[in-house]
């Protein structure tokens, strides 16, 4: 390593809560923290141990709270501030760790930062965030509204109209209004962010999920001016919080993990990626190829040629983070049954770096199709439907009448939930605490163990990998296969059926196996 990472992440899972739509503890059809710490045991009991919380700080909610308000107070609508020191607390009691999610890049347009900012009067805030003084335009490539503000000029945004860009300057400067990222202006803001996340560290977060990290400095095309604004305000909390940790959404480990010194860095959904052909492949002519599709002739060396240079190029500087999902991306169970969910999730969790769970998807919880949109949602809103717990009123989530619910239970499908798979050994559920439980027991299936590749081939879906004395193998087609015959050991754990003939293990149809190497 060349920086030493928090020890902790070694063995860290992540399970991401979208707070409005976990547990409703009041009965007012929202999520609240009180209902999230109450279902801390059941997270744990999954094998994740640490949490990642998307934002509940006060904000007016057009785009689920990426818009905050104040950065420094829970959203009444989830409980106090105090109810979330209550979290913390809990959550270490259990051993696990908490983060909460960072938006560096944006307030909303409601933020007080941003009302001093649009005064015509000169003020503290004047350069807070990224404004042209043309009247009418800033410069191409990016948004800019204007008819808000006193102010003569035009601001930035950094996403949907309500989200104003904060200013961390331009790499390149073109027009005499852009400013350094070294200016005055950029440097107070990185000053007021650093002390937005030394407020929620000293009261026992863990650390930040960071909201589009690479968009800070603008017109830096190769992401070194933003890399070393995060250098800067990641190297001064670490030295107060050594054990701190920061995942970035970002999706580069390059620039992310190398350049700006993430601890993790997401593997994003981004059309023909190596993690889109595994599972996300919705876009590739003739239907989805994801390989993890029964029969759809997915082929691994796609994920492969783009996952193992990024892996081999940053594997001493922090972790590549698989999700299964996340808040943003259709869910998994959309394009894939259980059982190709079950076989995604060996692989992600038994692959290099620190992985996600987005909730719900231990379950197999379903996208809801053509919901109308919520806060900013759109086409994500189908994944953020309430946690599903019991077959019983509103899936569990909430005492409210039902049409008062942040979103709809699914009312097809509620055979999906905790307490009917929880009695059930073969239910995905149960397969997720297997799984990370192999993963807690066996040292070299974690963050930063070997990862080598044993047996992969376009024309073929076997795939079989090594991380350190555990050789694991997956076959997602319809049809037997033979392990290669150097591939002999003790069966740890497996999917499907497996058999023993004298020319060596076959793995049934759609089947995974993880065996101590003999
Ligand atoms: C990425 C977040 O995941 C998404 O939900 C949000 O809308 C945008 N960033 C803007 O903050």
């Amino acid at each position: 390593m060349n920086r030493k990472l928090p020890a902790w992440l070694e063995d860290a899972v992540f399970y991401e809560i979208y707070p409005q739509s976990f547990q409703d503890s009041n009965g007012d059809g929202i999520g609240d923290i009180p209902g999230m710490t109450a279902r801390l045991p059941y997270i744990k009991s999954l094998g994740c141990n640490a949490i990642w919380l998307n934002p509940l700080f006060d904000s007016p909610f057009k785009d689920a709270g990426y818009d905050v308000r104040d950065y420094k107070k829970v959203a009444p609508r989830y409980g106090t501030n105090e109810d979330l020191y209550a979290f913390f607390a809990k959550a270490h009691a259990l051993g696990m760790h908490v983060f909460l999610d960072l938006v560096p890049g944006h307030t909303s347009e409601e933020h007080p930062w941003f009302k001093e900012s649009g005064k015509a009067k000169k003020n503290a805030y004047s350069d807070r965030y990224i404004w042209s003084d043309f009247w009418l335009y800033g410069i191409p490539n990016h948004p800019y509204i204007g008819g808000e503000c006193e102010r003569n000029g035009v601001y930035m945004l950094n996403f949907f109209k309500c989200q104003p860009a904060l200013n961390y300057g331009f790499a390149r400067i073109d027009y005499p209004w852009q400013q350094r990222p070294e200016d005055p202006g950029p440097m107070a803001t990185r000053e007021a962010i650093k002390d937005i996340c030394r407020f929620w560290l000293s009261h026992g977060c863990d650390g930040f999920r960071v909201d589009m990290a690479d968009s800070l400095v603008k017109e830096d095309a190769d992401k070194k001016k933003t890399g070393e604004v995060w250098q800067d305000i990641l190297g001064s909390l670490r030295k107060e919080y050594p054990e701190a940790a920061f995942v970035s959404e970002w999706s580069n480990p390059v620039q992310s993990l190398k350049g700006a010194s993430f601890d993790m860095d997401f593997y994003l959904d981004h059309p023909g990626n190596g993690y889109n052909t595994l599972v996300r492949d919705y876009e590739t002519e003739g239907g989805d190829h994801s390989y993890f599709t029964k029969d759809a002739g997915g082929d691994i060396t796609r994920f492969l040629a783009d996952y193992l240079p990024k892996y081999e190029r940053t594997r001493s500087d922090g972790y590549i983070s698989f999700l299964t999902g996340n808040h943003d991306t259709p869910r998994i169970r959309n394009q894939h049954s259980v059982r190709e969910v079950a076989l995604s999730l060996a692989l992600l969790f038994t692959l290099p770096g620190v992985p996600f769970l987005y909730y719900g998807d231990e379950l197999g919880m379903p996208y809801q199709k053509d919901l109308p949109t919520k806060e900013g949602g759109y086409t994500r809103t189908g994944s953020r439907t309430p946690m599903q717990w019991s077959a019983g009123k509103n899936a569990g989530f909430s005492e409210a009448d039902p049409e008062k619910l942040y979103l709809p239970v699914d009312a097809d499908d509620l055979t999906c939930n905790v307490e009917s798979e929880d009695g059930d050994p073969v239910s995905l559920l149960n397969t997720v605490r297997a799984l990370l439980a192999l993963r807690h027991s066996e040292k070299d299936l974690q963050a930063g163990g070997d990862l080598q590749i044993v047996y992969a081939a376009a024309e073929d879906p076997l795939f079989v990998y090594r991380r350190g004395g555990i050789v694991l193998a997956v076959n997602p087609s319809g049809a037997e296969r033979v392990l290669p015959g150097e591939t002999k050991g003790t069966i740890l754990y497996a999917i499907g059926q497996q058999r023993s003939l004298e020319k060596g293990l076959v793995l049934g149809p759609q089947s995974f196996v993880a065996l101590r190497a003999e």
